[in-house]
């Protein structure tokens, strides 16, 4: 049966792909149905609701024969919620009947694109099924690259425990500043950033016997370079197998880049999903979500719920009026458990979205776009998909790069709704107007290479001895002017010479796992012979996460506590008396908490540090320290960041250097209230409007010295000797309010 088809294999009988094809018309039908939307219904007096009333005064043990009328309203049963073993629940998964045909292709094709529907089990599943087919039984390994952290290592987790073995032996997993696998470690699932580093070390990846390129359909900056690497490799490395998996169809388009790889497709499982849409735009869409939640809990019948957030402050805000809005509820309405799902969440939380609901109850999961494609949650019913996610945007005109919030595309509307229709027909909740979908969104999501900073990638792209950045074998080429940037920037920060090869600085940048900035700020750390005080920097700047902590009932304390720590010459520098102070207490947590610090900030901050400072050998780095020069601990991070240098320029605003673009100091800094002439900002976020977040202060003329190719004598010139304004009154009152917002 495994005969090729043009450039598709087709497996299994015909009528099941027709059936397919059948059950995605029928999904589109919906889709453009003119529907009412949910939030119309009364949140009172449904019938749904009075039952349920009637049946709590009743008595306790009311609730079995209302579940066995779930059950019947639900068609079918997850497989967690039936309690399978683990073996059943993998032979569940749609990939697993096409395993032997599956394993036959990969045996006769070296490069293979394999397309299937989110939760069919290609991350969980293939790698295993390679594992048990021997492949690597040379001692090479099956390697496994995710776009995300959590998924790298929820994943791992999962498959660890499937194989009954330990995680980090056999299964483990490497992200950023964490490496969890061993010699033992046979598949190894890891961020696609990693493996890009490992190239590095083992140019043609002597180490894998197999290369899974997964959530390919993301087109992360990272996964979009990988593509071209491995490409190249597999043309000398006829014993390397190499995988591109994907959940979308952009399948035709890697088998055209990929020099027409088959496509192995495998028939998912997809039921109807009714979208509906707003009537009009919704102003505050965590406030509406919250309300779609809560209707959805007491008017529609049990199954779980999938809210896509933008990130961890959203769903922290969204959890928190979940909450308030439950209890003022009170026992009136059946249990609801709101789990959170973010990067930064600790992973004993993280499992606990795949824990099987308790009976009767629901769960909604509020998450960030990972559960889009990247994590599978069984039991979904319903998704509210309020149209937004975070991207990274870079500007190369203005060399900006700022973390926005941006409507998604059409694509990820659909992908987000299909979420709910993976175990039965689901419902999805659009929060914005059909009009809106079709005509504000586009069709497809920007590739990252296409609208980010290039300077990390090209940087390691020419220590991998690439020269021809215009000429790399893209999948789609980044704009020439992000290309130019890249290496304008490069080239300012010395890791490129005036002919555009990598200097001996350039090389050293290449081998920490940090953007070419703080690598040069390490660097540069080491002339001024301050390289514990920067590491310290650099790790706590490396958390992503908040290190303060604001429960809002003791927000005042908190901020007491906050500006004790608080240190002249700016937020670098108070970053580095927290983490000294923390040192002094032998790590303590119980420290952390007193002072509304985050004890896993800090922890995080510790593994990174230590990472660090483990590197420094190998650049050559010796680790000095001066705690108490405040000035040459700021001009190492000048001769890193010189490129963000802004200048007061009157209001309480600042012009950025060259670019004159005006931005503010972030309220949450340390120098809010006494503005300093230079700052150089460590990066900029938009939200109410642009801010510089962490700043320290700077006297322009060390432009001059650390920067001496970038900057002009009379650019960094004061005119003006006048003493800076000090925020009081009511410009301070209006900070204090920008500052509760946040
Ligand atoms: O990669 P793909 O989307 O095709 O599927 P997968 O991630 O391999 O997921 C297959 C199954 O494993 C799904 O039913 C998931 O719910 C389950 N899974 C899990 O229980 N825990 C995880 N950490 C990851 C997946
Ligand atoms: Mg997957």
């Amino acid at each position: 049966e495994d005969q090729m088809r043009g450039t598709s294999l087709s497996f299994g009988a015909r009528d099941k792909a027709k059936k397919y094809q059948e059950q995605e018309k029928e999904y589109n039908l919906v889709l453009e149905d003119e529907i009412e939307f949910i939030k119309s219904l009364p949140l009172a007096g449904t019938r749904k609701k009075k039952k349920k009333k009637k049946k709590d005064s009743d008595s306790e043990s009311s609730s079995s024969s209302e579940e066995e009328e779930e059950e019947d309203e639900q068609p079918k049963l997850t497989a967690t919620q039936k309690k399978l073993s683990i073996d059943e629940v993998r032979r569940s998964l749609p990939v697993f009947p096409f395993r032997e045909a599956l394993l036959n292709a990969i045996n006769e094709h070296q490069i293979m694109i394999i397309e299937g529907e989110t939760g069919s089990g290609k991350t969980t599943q293939i790698p295993q099924y390679l594992y048990d087919a021997g492949y690597c039984s040379d001692g090479k390994k099956i390697g496994c690259t995710q776009p995300r952290r959590v998924a790298a290592m929820s994943v791992a987790a999962r498959v660890s425990e499937e194989m009954g073995k330990k995680l980090g032996n056999e299964v483990g997993y490497s992200i950023r500043f964490e490496d969890c696998t061993n010699d033992r470690t046979r598949i190894k699932y890891m961020t696609d950033g990693m493996l890009l580093r490992e190239f590095l070390m083992d140019p043609s990846l002597d180490g894998y016997s197999v290369m899974i390129i997964d959530e390919a359909h993301e087109r992360t900056l990272h996964t979009d370079i990988l593509f071209g690497l491995l490409k190249d490799i597999t043309r000398f490395r006829s014993d390397l197998k190499l995988l591109i998996s994907s959940a979308t169809l952009d399948s035709a388009k890697f088998s055209d880049f990929f020099d027409e790889a088959p496509i192995f497709r495998i028939p998912g499982r997809r039921y109807p999903v009714h979208i509906y849409y707003t009537r009009s735009p919704e102003a505050n869409y965590i406030d509406a979500a919250s309300v779609t939640i809560l209707q959805i809990h007491i008017t529609q019948h049990l199954g779980d719920i999938l809210v896509f957030l933008t990130g961890q402050e959203e769903i922290e805000a969204c959890q928190e009026i979940l909450t308030e809005r439950l209890r003022a509820l009170g026992s009136k309405i059946r249990e609801l458990i709101i789990l959170p799902i973010y990067a930064n969440l600790p992973s004993e939380m993280q499992a606990k979205i795949f824990e099987p609901t308790p009976p009767g109850a629901r769960k909604v999961i509020l998450a960030t776009n990972i559960a889009e494609t990247s994590l599978t949650i069984d039991g979904i019913k319903y998704v509210i998909d309020p149209g937004y996610a975070k991207q990274n945007y870079f500007n190369a005109r203005s060399g900006m790069e700022s973390l926005i919030v941006v409507p998604i595309s059409r694509a990820s509307a659909n992908q987000r709704a299909g979420r709910a229709g993976r175990v039965g027909p689901g419902k999805c909740f659009r929060l914005y107007t059909q009009w809106a979908f079709e005509n504000e969104m586009d069709e497809n999501t920007i590739p990252e290479i296409q609208r980010v900073n290039l300077g990390n990638v090209v940087l390691q792209l020419k220590s991998l001895g690439i020269h021809d950045l215009i000429n790399f074998d893209y999948l789609d080429p980044p704009p020439a002017e992000a290309l130019i940037l890249a290496l304008e920037q490069l080239y300012a920060l010395k890791a490129l010479n005036h002919k555009g090869e990598l200097t001996s600085t350039g090389r050293k940048m290449a081998e920490l796992p940090v953007d070419p900035m703080m690598s040069r700020m390490i660097l540069a750390a080491d002339q001024y012979k301050v390289v514990e005080e920067i590491l310290t920097i650099a790790a706590m700047l490396s958390v992503n996460g908040s290190i303060f902590y604001r429960p809002k009932d003791k927000a005042i304390h908190a901020d007491t506590a906050r500006k004790n720590f608080f240190h002249p010459d700016g937020d670098h520098l108070t970053l580095m008396n927290v983490y000294n102070e923390w040192v002094g207490t032998d790590y303590s947590s119980q420290w952390c908490y007193e002072v509304f610090i985050q004890y896993r900030s800090m922890k995080r901050a510790r593994d990174i540090r230590d990472q660090l400072v483990g590197l420094m050998d190998r650049v050559e780095v010796q680790v000095t320290s001066n705690p108490g020069d405040s000035v040459n601990i700021r001009k190492a991070i000048t001769a890193g960041y010189f490129y963000h240098v802004a200048r007061f320029s009157k209001g309480g605003m600042y012009k950025t250097a060259k670019k004159s673009k005006t931005v503010m100091i972030h309220p949450q800094s340390c120098m809010i209230e006494d503005l300093p002439r230079w700052v150089v900002y460590h990066e900029l976020v938009m939200t109410t409007k642009e801010y510089m977040r962490n700043v320290v202060v700077i006297d322009g003329k060390w432009l001059l010295e650390v920067a001496p190719h970038y900057y002009r004598d009379n650019e960094v010139h004061d005119a003006t000797s006048k003493k800076m304004p000090k925020v009081k009154g009511k410009a301070k009152e209006e900070l204090q309010k920008e500052y509760n917002k946040l």
